[in-house]
């Protein structure tokens, strides 16, 4: 491939909605398409042909469980707040019961243009109307006082759901820690966090020595130190959470019917968390 202009990591965000919108029936985001473009149409041609073309199901499926975990929490009444870290260009405040509310969290590019957008999609009736909260952050930089305050005001002591999904491979270990920490000081007993990572095994596969390939040819960073992966104990030994739930491609493929069609090596098998905070 010959090596064209880089494309820069918030960007990524891009190419995550298109390929929730390719597969409609199974991500159940009706909204995703609304962010497509030529330049991504282009890049998820690219990354299906030489990544993986599993990766349209990957992303839809990823989409699914978050909505249908956080869509159940919400009708038993046990999360008023969704705080999506690293949200991107995600659409979840349209998929999601109109009495919840959103904090948005991304990097400034990210933030200014989603807020714009939104804002004129609900203006003109192409997204309903929803209670959302926009702060652009980034979690490379010393956030923490300036975030607390802000997620409080909006928050107060309401029940919250955090999300952090396709952002935690972008970030290294201390930022990680970091953010953890964080959850854990404006979550409260009862609180959820829902996670998505790459275990560590995952760097052998010739799926993952595709990505490092493309990632190399078309993102600002080059390494594959650059990218993280985590391992199931990180989020075992997260001091004040229980794990609940554990998922990964394969096994919410059985449970929403998905028929895989590559072979385990050619397939960049995400793992989703669901954590609880514990009353100790
Ligand atoms: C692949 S996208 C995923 C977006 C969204 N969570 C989703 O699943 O649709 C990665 C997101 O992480 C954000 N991100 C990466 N590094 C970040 C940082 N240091 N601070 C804030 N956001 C970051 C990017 O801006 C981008 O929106």
């Amino acid at each position: 491939m010959e090596k064209e202009k880089n494309i820069e990591i918030h960007e990524t965000a891009f190419l995550t909605s298109t390929l929730r919108s390719l597969n409609e029936d199974l991500s159940q985001d009706y909204f995703a398409k609304l962010w497509r473009n030529t330049k991504s149409d282009k890049w998820i041609k690219k990354y299906l042909d030489l990544v993986s073309s599993e990766e349209t199901n990957t992303h839809c499926l990823r989409n699914r469980y978050f909505l249908d975990t956080i869509k159940k929490l919400v009708d038993d009444n046990d999360v008023e707040v969704l705080i999506n870290f690293g949200c991107g260009f995600s659409m979840y405040p349209f998929l999601l019961d109109e009495r919840l509310i959103h904090i948005e969290i991304d990097k400034p590019e990210i933030i200014d243009y989603k807020k714009s957008k939104l804002m004129n999609w609900q203006k003109t009736n192409t997204l309903p109307k929803r209670n959302i909260h926009f702060i652009a952050v980034d979690f490379s930089e010393d956030y923490k006082q300036d975030l607390l305050t802000k997620i409080f005001s909006i928050k107060n002591n309401k029940p919250c759901f955090i999300l952090i999904e396709g952002v935690l491979f972008f970030l290294d270990r201390k930022e990680t820690d970091m953010l953890f920490d964080f959850f854990n000081m404006i979550q409260k007993p009862g609180d959820f966090i829902g996670s998505v990572s790459f275990q560590d095994t995952l760097k052998e596969s010739l799926a993952f020595r595709k990505l490092m390939a493309f990632l190399n040819q078309i993102v600002s960073k080059t390494k594959e130190s650059d990218y993280q992966t985590i391992a199931d104990d990180y989020y075992r030994s997260q001091p004040t959470y229980q794990l609940i739930d554990h998922q990964d491609y394969f096994s919410l493929s059985a449970k929403y019917g998905n028929v895989i069609q590559l072979n385990k090596e050619e397939i960049l098998n995400e793992n989703f968390y669901l954590l609880k905070k514990s009353n100790r």
